[in-house]
């Protein structure tokens, strides 16, 4: 029970809107009290609205903090595979040594995909875009799982989430697999996570011995953690607003997909690599940085609603990615000019005054390029990633009462009531 409260006057009475404490950051105000006053709140964008108590994730954008389940980010991601922070993000804890054999056996189980949705692939064009590719095939997902799923139950509600968390991998790999004309691979059992994916994106049926690079693999790794979720982003409270409705998970998550691909959110990623195809070389830079000045163009990879002093997630791959770099001794034009960007932007008073630093997808983007993954797949894996967080949201809606999630709107439209009536046009 809230002790604090605000009072609202509007029209002359007053309304207590109570006030409850989390356990970190801030405090909200409960505007219930707004209905019996006749009025809405008013935020677009959601930039002041609360719309769900949740366990799962915490940001404090002005420290540039991230926890899950109250692990720092750095550590999780300098610590723990992806599978494990999966793990905690769904089940609160990070998992002891039999409960991690546990949950990649299970996953592991189930990371291959019915043999008919290889049909659904054909449906596409080969020049189809794989984010466009990803939002069907995972929708498709719900014509496999729909008959015998019960989403009241927890046991379903658990296999729904193993599914799509050992299956992203395959979807994400056959999307790309398919744009090259080349053949499906199928998972194996023998590789880790983040392996296992980089297998079925590269290897091809002759390669018995195919061997992944370690260094790709944990920068890989470390990509899918630092991107497994970010509390009510636009990808995630979709997701939850598509799961209020009691709709099928594994469209909840196409919806997901979705809100994910657009160049504010997760789509940043491939066009920070567009952006640097349209700068060309260092020397164009300074005539590019005029352009974003006078707003004719966005920094793409720069900026972040939350975070306005660093993103924490963005320091642990801008580190991965000089580790990277270096290891893989690769000497592209357009990494050098990433690096040159992110020294002006940084030292500039347009980016300094607006508190606006490389986000996590301007790292994401170089390490991608360097490791040989095509720009078009970038906001795939962040989809991948991020699926973990959407799941876990969905399960903690499941698991608490809620109600179907239904905005409000201020009409500024006309009236015409009393213009014409409409059988009198006849
Ligand atoms: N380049 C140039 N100016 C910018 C940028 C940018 N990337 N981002 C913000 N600004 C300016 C903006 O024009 C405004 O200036 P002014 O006050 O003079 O009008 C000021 O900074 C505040 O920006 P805002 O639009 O109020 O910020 P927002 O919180 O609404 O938008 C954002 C956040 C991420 C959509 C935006 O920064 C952006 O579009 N960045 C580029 C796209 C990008 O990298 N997105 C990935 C986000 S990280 C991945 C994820 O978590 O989804």
């Amino acid at each position: 029970m809230a002790d604090k409260s605000a009072t609202l006057t509007i029209d002359g009475n007053e309304y207590q809107l109570p006030i409850t404490d989390g356990t970190l950051g801030q405090s909200v105000i409960d505007v219930a009290a707004l209905q019996e006053a006749g009025y809405w709140s008013y935020d677009p964008g959601f930039k002041v609205t609360a719309p769900v108590e949740s366990k799962i994730t915490f940001i404090n954008g002005g420290k540039g903090e991230l926890l899950h389940r109250g692990y720092p980010i750095d550590q999780l991601a300098n610590n723990a595979e992806y599978l494990e922070v999966a793990y905690a993000l769904i089940n609160g804890e990070l998992p002891n040594s039999e409960q991690k054999e546990d949950f990649f056996k299970k996953i592991r189980q189930h990371s291959a995909v019915h043999d008919q949705l290889r049909k659904f692939f054909e449906g596409f064009r080969r020049d189809a875009h794989p984010m466009a590719i990803m939002v069907g095939v995972v929708g498709a997902l719900s014509a496999f799982y729909h008959e015998g799923l019960d989403i009241s139950n927890e046991n379903d509600r658990e296999l729904t989430a193993i599914r799509l968390i050992a299956k992203m991998p395959t979807l994400a790999a056959m999307s790309y697999k398919y744009s090259q004309g080349e053949p499906f691979m199928y998972p194996r059992k023998d590789f880790s996570y983040a392996e296992n994916f980089l297998y079925m994106m590269f290897a091809t049926p002759g390669d018995t011995d195919y061997k992944v690079n370690p260094i790709i693999a944990d920068a890989m790794d470390k990509i899918f953690t630092l991107h497994a979720d970010h509390e009510q982003n636009a990808s995630t409270s979709t997701v939850r607003l598509a799961g209020s409705t009691g709709a099928n998970p594994y469209a909840c998550i196409a919806a997901g997909i979705a809100a994910l691909w657009g160049p504010s959110h997760g789509g940043a990623n491939e066009a920070v690599l567009e952006m640097l195809d349209e700068i060309g070389s260092v020397e164009n830079v300074p005539e590019f940085m005029e352009k974003v000045k006078s707003r004719e163009v966005k920094l793409m990879g720069f900026g972040h609603r939350v975070y306005k002093n660093f993103d924490p997630r963005a320091q642990v791959l801008k580190k991965a990615s000089d580790e990277v770099l270096e290891a893989l001794g690769i000497d592209d034009p357009k990494l050098e000019l990433a690096m040159a960007l992110e020294k002006i932007a940084l030292e500039d008073p347009f980016f300094i005054e607006r508190n606006l630093y490389p986000n996590v997808d301007f790292y994401s983007g170089i390490i991608l390029k360097a490791i040989g993954i095509p720009t078009s797949m970038f906001t795939v894996i962040f989809s991948l990633a991020r699926t973990s967080g959407w799941i876990s949201h969905w399960l903690e809606m499941h698991s608490t009462p809620f109600k179907i999630g239904r905005p409000r709107q201020l009409y500024t439209g006309e009236t015409k009531r009393d213009f014409v009536q409409l059988e009198d046009r006849k």
